[in-house]
């Protein structure tokens, strides 16, 4: 599953239909639900993320947004939800702040003479997360490398003893946890309600209670793990394959030069740049950071024919609907120009086609937020790279992604800067 995810479901698909059970990591085992309608199990409402909360061992907090259900969950995400709505990131002036990280970052990869894109990518994100949220952080990369070791724990171990991945995801989470819960006391002790963070520390709930801080905590921390290291892989990605191809190098300079510098700090504004976007969609296609989602059966479901009663668990492959050659032609390739739509705009793209960031009521939070940092980037990268004299080569081919339990950029992954 490692190596081969998508293969091994075509393959087992081949052999014993859309339904079979598989390993999903230290002996878990789950029913794997293949094909697009596969995606009707992830959307619906009578399976829950549950058991995250159990596989992603330590890693999550059972007061996180994503973990809860019903009323619990539509509290939880509504107390937060208004603030990535793309007119919510508009009147937040969210872009601003990650336009002005991002130059940052870029100004100082510029006197580079190559690039690690899985550090630099998770770096310049990383950071932006923090800002937009209004989480001061300490060394970056120190937080960064806990938030990573607090990933370990989705890969499904059933324990913490020393050395296993249970136990470096427990042991990051309560170094993180110490000093996010300490944010959380400065921005109540400042009373600033100005930030994101501000704003969940003052929310009251329906009977004007303070909101609890192990819940605040919990959502606090999912969205900074959820909030990076997939934009920061997915552009990766595109960094990888704009080195490799020096026509999509040339056309995303050429889109980045065409319009106002301004046009980049809004959501509305970035419609300007449909073929930056495009990379975006089709490195998320290609490379989904979460390949597999999972749901437990909370009311009797019927697939193929098959009934699950509650408790059964299914994974459906998001990588495999994204490759789906029903959906994509030539599903293999990196082709953004499948993300246009006519006279060179933007095509909005289908539900199923924007299965990467999940469905149902769980879809992704930070799905507007998520496209317009990738579209900004790219854009800001071009035009600043491009000004400087400079431009991405590659260092070697494109390297395979591993699947499971998450695609990241793989650590090796390196471009040249030329000048
Ligand atoms: C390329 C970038 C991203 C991808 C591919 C992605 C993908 C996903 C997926 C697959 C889910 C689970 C959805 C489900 O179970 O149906 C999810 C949930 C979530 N994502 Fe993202 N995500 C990305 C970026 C972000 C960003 C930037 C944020 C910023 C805050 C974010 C915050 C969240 C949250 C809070 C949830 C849980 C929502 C809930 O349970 O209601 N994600 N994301």
């Amino acid at each position: 599953m490692r190596k081969r995810l998508p293969d091994w479901c075509d393959e087992n698909h081949a052999k014993f239909g859309p339904l079979f059970r598989g390993n999903l990591g230290f002996g878990a085992v789950g029913v794997f639900v293949q094909g697009i309608e596969s995606l009707e199990i992830i959307g619906n409402k009578d399976t829950s993320s549950i058991d995250l909360l159990e596989r992603c061992h330590g890693t999550l907090g059972k007061n996180a947004m994503i973990v809860l259900d019903g009323p619990a969950h539509r509290k939880s995400r509504g107390a937060v939800s208004a603030n990535f709505t793309p007119g919510g990131l508009d009147r937040a002036a969210v872009l601003k702040t990650t336009s002005a990280v991002f130059d940052e970052h870029i100004e100082a990869w510029s006197k580079l003479d190559s690039m690690d894109l899985k550090d630099l990518c998770s770096d310049a994100v990383f950071d932006a997360i923090c800002r937009v949220i209004g989480v001061i952080p300490g060394e970056l990369s120190q937080w960064r490398s806990r938030f990573r070791m607090l990933l370990l724990g989705s890969m499904g171990s059933p324990t913490n003893l020393p050395g296993s991945p249970g136990w470096f995801a427990v042991r990051a989470r309560s170094w993180l946890d110490e000093r996010l819960a300490a944010e959380i006391q400065r921005v109540r002790a400042e009373g600033d309600e100005s930030c994101l963070l501000g704003a969940m520390a003052h929310g009251k709930d329906e009977d004007a209670r303070a909101v609890d801080d192990a819940a605040l905590l919990d959502n606090l921390r999912l969205l900074v793990l959820a909030g990076h290291e997939t934009t920061a892989s997915t552009l990766g990605w595109v960094f990888l394959h704009l080195a490799d191809n020096p026509a999509m190098w040339e056309r995303v300079v050429e889109e980045a030069h065409a319009s106002l510098p301004e046009q980049l700090v809004t959501v509305s504004g970035l419609a300007s740049y449909p073929f930056a976007e495009a990379l975006f969609r089709e490195a998320v296609r290609l490379y989904p950071p979460v390949t597999i989602e999972t749901r437990t059966v909370i009311r009797e479901v019927s697939f193929h024919g098959h009934r699950f009663a509650p408790g059964a668990v299914l994974a459906c492959s998001i990588v495999n609907a994204s490759l789906d050659a029903s959906i994509h032609e030539s599903p293999r390739a990196f082709l953004p120009d499948r993300w246009m739509g006519t006279e060179g705009r933007k095509r909005a793209p289908s539900k199923t086609e924007a299965c990467q960031f999940g469905g149902g009521p769980h879809y992704c939070l930070g799905y507007h937020l998520a496209v317009a940092e990738g579209t900004q980037f790219i854009v800001s990268l071009a035009r600043r790279f491009h000004a400087a004299g400079l431009h991405l080569a590659p260092a070697g081919p494109v390297p395979e992604p591993s699947y499971y339990p998450v695609i990241t950029v793989p650590k090796s992954a390196t471009v040249r800067i030329v000048r």
